[in-house]
């Protein structure tokens, strides 16, 4: 990379019915909520406790639509395990995988609002997956997964963070400006949230990598920007955008 982080992104909409053939406006929210929560320009992001101001992140990347895929198809849900990325299973083939972001709208059913691949794995799989319903800030959108932050969190994985609870009890996500979670967190819990993890601290429930509602997620730390921001470097695991 050279300065900024632009990503390019390609947006794979795969749908039955009109209204999984979500329109160009939803989409368009959708890469506008990035660009917002990825530069701290997001406006909740005021709303920071000041206990966790200071280590608040501007992650400085930036995404730009580049084209927009449809497909109709006879599928009802499109489950886990990436067929909507496969034209052979009757999804959409990812565009440029190693110099695009590709994000697929379907519905994934299960429950599951999105998900996403880790830097390193398979090309042919590699990009985030939204359900159509959880896709955008728009009016579409299903309360209270409805300002686009499943995304947010998506495209965290996708450029290398964990959940900050480490998937497991008090666990670790390998960042240290992170407090240590108990768990997912649900809803919008009250601040202070006090942990029962030890030593006794808050927990940091906004964060875009915790589980909590839409609405109750508004910030990244430097040490998870560090983390995304290693993959773009020479050598590493995005260094193609
Ligand atoms: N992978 C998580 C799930 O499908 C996404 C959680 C996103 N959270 C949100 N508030 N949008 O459950
Ligand atoms: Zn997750
Ligand atoms: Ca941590």
């Amino acid at each position: 990379v050279n300065g900024k982080i632009v990503i390019p992104v390609v947006v794979n909409v795969l749908y039955r019915t009109a209204a999984e053939n979500i329109s160009d406006a939803q989409i368009q929210s959708q890469i506008d909520v990035l660009n917002k929560d990825y530069t701290a320009t997001n406006s909740d992001f005021k709303s920071i406790p000041s206990e966790f101001s200071g280590v608040a992140a501007d992650i400085g990347i930036t995404f730009e639509l580049v084209n927009t895929i449809r497909k109709s198809t006879t599928k009802t849900s499109w489950g886990t395990r990436d067929a909507m990325k496969n034209s052979k299973k009757g999804g959409i083939n990812p565009t440029s995988p190693t110099t695009t972001l590709n994000i697929w709208a379907c519905t994934i059913g299960g429950g599951i609002l999105g998900y996403a691949q880790f830097p390193g794995g398979s090309l042919a799989t590699d990009g985030v997956v939204i359900d159509s319903f959880y896709f955008g800030s728009s009016s579409a959108a299903s309360y209270p997964y409805n300002l686009g932050r499943t995304a947010s969190h998506e495209v965290g994985h996708w450029m290398n963070l964990r959940h900050i609870w480490g998937d497991a009890s008090c666990g670790d996500d390998l960042v240290s400006d992170t407090p240590v979670h108990k768990t997912a967190n649900f809803g919008v819990p009250t601040y202070p949230y006090v942990s029962v993890c030890l030593p006794t601290h808050n927990e940091m429930t906004m964060n875009y990598m915790d589980y909590t509602d839409d609405r109750g997620m508004y910030m990244f730390t430097n040490g998870q920007k560090a983390r995304m921001s290693a993959l773009f470097v020479s050598g590493g695991a995005r260094a193609g955008f």
